[in-house]
């Protein structure tokens, strides 16, 4: 069946309705752009190669959001309507034997398993082809189906043109179509731009396929919600929490536990191993993977993170771009920026940020540190209140912390900076020269202790009280 059906997605038009300077196929819901979803439905029914996007309005942005390697695009230089959309794509496709699916790219919700019923309908009617319809509250905007006598649809009239009657109809066309391929190349120059809005209708090929015999049936969807279109930003926000909640579903229903999974928010190309837990309030975005049993502490915030198996993630942790080794133990409260990686067993504590910086297996920074371009040896210690001093007001320099080097607390390590393996800073020090493996760098000045001298100030600070007022 995968081979047969060939898929066409207008996504062609700005999308008023959006009020934005962006393409509405461009807009994202679940972390993916709304023509992405709507290509990841088709990749049920159809292979990439097989799948053709009508682009128009931002065509070169939105070729480059598409993630599916294969997929076709025609071009629409004018939006003339919906048929006309169609034609665009004639040259690449006319050849193909087999069905024609339709697709609006505003139609992010489409189920894989409602597609696969619609091909398989078509298949078995051969007819001239099948449109998803559905019953709405409030048709108003919508094409309506009009029956005939055997059920089957006569034509689709759109808001404009339908009679008051025909507004009373509450089955509308929801933009989703198969139609027998070579049928539909063959008839569709009758299509005209006879109606108000001067354009090339798709919903007409109904009436034109009927009038050569080739009737199209409704598949008419329970589900409203699935067939949602975005035209406006609250419907957006609607698919965005329709979409998470699937994700999130599927999640739970595949061995992970989510928290209160109403306020979790996890983008489509993420994924969770087998008995990881999910705090309340986190956010796994962009190419977020968590392994198997780890925990991911409530309020913590991954963007394109890879998080190995068993680590623990306390909570109110914000990374991104960062590597994170099997039994780490991180946070609460720590940052990660600009390409961290961790390696197994690394401890980090709370009020730790690291940026650009490599920390290898069993190292540990527990509390209160900044650690920028810098590369930390297994089993380091990095004392609390440790800061690397990578920024001299104009450029960036690194710090390399060899193995097992023990840093004291509230150490400055003025980069660029090399500890040798095995070395020991003193607490307090200000280091800005490199040191030797297993030395003993002290970086501060001397203590001095006057006995007595704490005594004496208080006796002389009492007897001046003691005189009289002048
Ligand atoms: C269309 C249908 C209507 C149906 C509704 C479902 C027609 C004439 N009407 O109306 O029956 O109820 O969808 O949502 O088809 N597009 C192009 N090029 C164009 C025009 C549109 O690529 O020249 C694309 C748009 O970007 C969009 C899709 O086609 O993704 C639908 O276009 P839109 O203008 O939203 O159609 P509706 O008026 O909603
Ligand atoms: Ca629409």
């Amino acid at each position: 069946m995968k081979s047969k059906t060939t898929v066409a997605i207008l996504a062609a038009g700005l999308g008023t309705r959006m009020r934005s300077s962006k393409a509405k196929v461009l807009h994202q819901a679940a972390g993916d752009t709304l023509l992405n979803h709507v290509i990841r439905a088709a990749m049920h029914v159809a292979s990439a190669e097989h799948i053709v996007a009508v682009i128009g309005h931002q065509s070169e942005q939105v070729m480059a959001s598409v993630n599916t390697p294969g997929v076709l695009f025609a071009e629409q230089k004018e939006q003339n309507g919906t048929g006309h959309a169609v034609l665009c794509c004639r040259e690449l496709i006319v050849s193909r034997p087999g069905n024609l699916l339709i697709l609006n790219g505003d139609g992010p919700l489409l189920k894989p398993e409602t597609l696969k019923a619609l091909v398989d309908l078509q298949e078995e009617r051969a007819g001239g082809g099948c449109i998803i319809s559905t019953e709405v509250a409030d048709p108003t905007g919508y094409g309506r189906i009009v029956r005939s006598a055997s059920g089957d649809i006569a034509a689709i009239v759109e808001e404009k043109a339908a009679t008051p009657e025909q507004r009373r109809i509450s089955e509308i066309n929801t933009g989703v179509y198969i139609f027998d391929g070579p049928l539909f190349w063959k008839y569709i120059d009758e299509l005209k731009p006879e109606n108000a809005a001067r354009e090339y209708y798709l919903t007409d090929m109904v009436e034109i396929l009927g009038r050569h015999g080739h009737s199209v049936s409704p598949m008419l969807v329970a589900d409203e919600t699935e067939l949602l279109g975005i035209n406006t930003r609250a419907e957006l926000a609607v698919a965005d929490r329709i979409l998470r909640n699937r994700k999130n579903h599927e999640l739970m229903l595949s061995g992970i536990t989510i928290e209160n999974p109403d306020s979790v928010l996890i983008d489509f190309g993420v994924t969770v191993g087998l008995d990881t837990l999910i705090g309340a309030n986190v956010q796994l975005r962009g190419a977020t993977s968590v392994g198997a049993n780890c925990s991911i502490g409530a309020g913590s915030i991954l963007r394109d993170c890879a998080v190995g198996n068993g680590v623990n993630i306390l909570p109110y942790v914000v990374a991104e771009n960062t590597r994170i080794g099997d039994a780490a133990s991180i946070g609460p409260f720590a940052r990660f920026r600009q390409s961290v990686e961790l390696g197994e067993n690394v401890h980090i504590g709370n009020f730790v940020e690291l940026k650009k910086t490599t920390m290898r297996s069993g190292a540990k920074a527990n509390h209160l540190a900044y650690l920028g371009d810098s590369t930390i040896g297994s089993r380091v210690n990095v004392g609390a209140g440790t800061i690397t001093c990578n920024y001299d007001g104009q450029n960036k320099f690194p710090t390399e912390i060899g193995d097992d080097v023990f840093v004291g607390s509230n150490s400055t390590l003025v980069a660029p900076l090399r500890l040798g393996a095995g070395s020991y800073v003193a607490a307090g020090s200000v280091i800005t020269d490199d040191v030797d493996a297993d030395a003993l760098a002290l970086g501060r000045g001397r203590q001095v202790n006057k006995p007595g001298w704490a005594k004496k100030r208080r006796e002389r600070n009492r007897a001046k009280d003691g005189e009289p007022r002048k």
